[in-house]
């Protein structure tokens, strides 16, 4: 495409997102758990709706996008709503849970046949004896599981790997990894792993079959909602790290939806611990030969620290935030730095992949680290000028339900909570 064209489409979705109500990007009372992306909890999903309204709005003006890439694709969002948008969907990410639930998420089964291994399944746990000698054997089972949870999970395990065909396992084993975090002595209304208090774990009870019945329907529903649009465009899902996609063409896609992780790990959201207890149960990691469930965290961006504070990104506004964070404290500055020099390396692959004239729809949190607020959106745009990534449109909205920590504790200081993010910012680049 000539570049005034370019430059006109870049134009028009512009006023195209000026001529949007007030408002719209809230999404403050929107399903968010609509078609199948219920199906599974996850942290710091991206609401479907704002992945929904930027494809829609880049479809609008170039009608001729067929392939949407996310390469921190996280529990699927985005590919949900690139497949209900005809478009071939493409996603990665290094959690093999991500993979897991994004793969039950963009298939659809036939809903009669599935209620048919439902039952099968049910109907065959009810005989299955189990003895300890059969249980997992990961570390710390007994601390994560009561033990009438762990025979009641195991029956289940041994029921889908006995019944359900293989082809149609998937559906069964998110609903089952679901049921997982539900029926841990988690504490299940937070991200990392935190046991139940004694008092609470005493009395703590749960029905580890009805919970899976549940999260099975609820997902039954789903399901038989993807199912009337059929035929779905293709989906392609990898185990890569989003700073090496060289298994991916040159120029490949058209478009890029993605809400990369805030931070490392150890300091913001752990997605690897938030999967921890699935991965064990369901064996994914050994599987997928990726990093054990304990080291995931450590092989995301940002995992190992930086060894010193130089650094070669083209960023001012980053140089300038890590001087000041380094004034309070050098070691976390190299934290911070060791994340953005991940994320750079990324920006490069996820340039490279992307076909002249494409558009990448980022949408991150910008958070704060001793009082200093980490611009990511701004970041992002300087690093990327290098890999010819030009900025479109970008602007904020406001986080009224994305299930993310809102505070924490960045002074380490006891009940010192800080507001790291209350909204986050959407930003449009092409590459040239
Ligand atoms: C903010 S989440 C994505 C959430 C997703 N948009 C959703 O709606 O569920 C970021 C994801 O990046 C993944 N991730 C972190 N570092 C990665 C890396 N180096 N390569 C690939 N994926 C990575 C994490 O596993 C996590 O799933």
């Amino acid at each position: 495409m000539a570049i005034s064209s370019s430059l006109m489409v870049d134009q028009a979705i512009r006023q195209s997102i000026e001529a949007l109500p007030r408002g719209h990007w809230d999404f403050a009372n929107a399903d968010t758990k609509e078609w199948t992306h219920g199906y599974h909890s996850y942290p710091a999903m991206m609401i479907p709706q704002v992945a929904r309204s930027l494809i829609t709005l880049v479809q609008q003006h170039r009608p001729d996008t067929r392939s949407l890439f996310d390469p921190f694709m996280g529990s699927g969002t985005s590919l949900v709503e690139g497949l209900l948008a005809g478009l071939t969907t493409v996603g990665s990410d290094l959690n093999p849970l991500s993979r897991l639930m994004t793969q039950a998420k963009t298939t659809a089964w036939d809903p009669e046949s599935l209620e048919t291994w439902v039952q099968t399944l049910m109907d065959y746990v009810k005989d299955i004896q189990i003895a300890e000698a059969d249980w997992p054997h990961f570390d710390n089972v007994t601390f994560w599981f009561k033990s009438t949870v762990i025979t009641e999970l195991t029956r289940l395990k041994r029921g889908i790997e006995n019944t359900v065909p293989d082809g149609i396992q998937p559906f069964f084993w998110v609903a089952f990894s679901d049921t997982v975090r539900w029926v841990s002595n988690s504490r299940n209304a937070e991200f990392k792993l935190y046991r139940l208090d004694k008092t609470r774990l005493a009395q703590w009870n749960p029905d580890v079959f009805g919970t899976f019945r549940k999260v099975i329907a609820r997902n039954q529903v789903g399901n038989s909602r993807l199912w009337e649009q059929r035929p779905l465009p293709a989906v392609s899902l990898y185990p890569y790290n989003a700073m090496d996609l060289s298994a991916l063409p040159d120029g490949a896609f058209d478009l890029m939806v993605t809400s990369p992780p805030y931070g490392d790990s150890r300091t913001t959201v752990a997605y690897g611990q938030f999967s921890r207890l699935s991965l064990q149960w369901l064996n994914l990691a050994d599987a997928a030969g990726g990093p054990a469930p304990n080291k995931l965290d450590q092989a995301m961006l940002g995992g190992v620290a930086s060894q010193a504070l130089q650094h070669a990104l083209a960023s001012p506004t980053l140089a300038a935030a890590l001087d000041q964070i380094a004034s309070h404290d050098n070691d976390r500055a190299r934290e911070v730095l060791s994340f953005y020099q991940d994320l750079d390396v990324t920006l490069q692959e996820i340039a490279r992949i992307m076909r002249p004239g494409g558009y990448q729809c980022w949408v991150v949190g910008n958070r704060t680290v001793k009082h200093v607020q980490l611009l990511t959106d701004r970041i992002i745009t300087e690093m990327s000028e290098r890999y010819g990534l030009i900025p479109v449109v970008n602007f904020t909205r406001a986080i009224p339900n994305k299930r993310m920590p809102k505070e924490n504790s960045p002074t380490n200081q006891t009940g010192a909570k800080v507001t790291t993010m209350n909204g986050e910012q959407i930003f449009i680049l092409r590459k040239d």
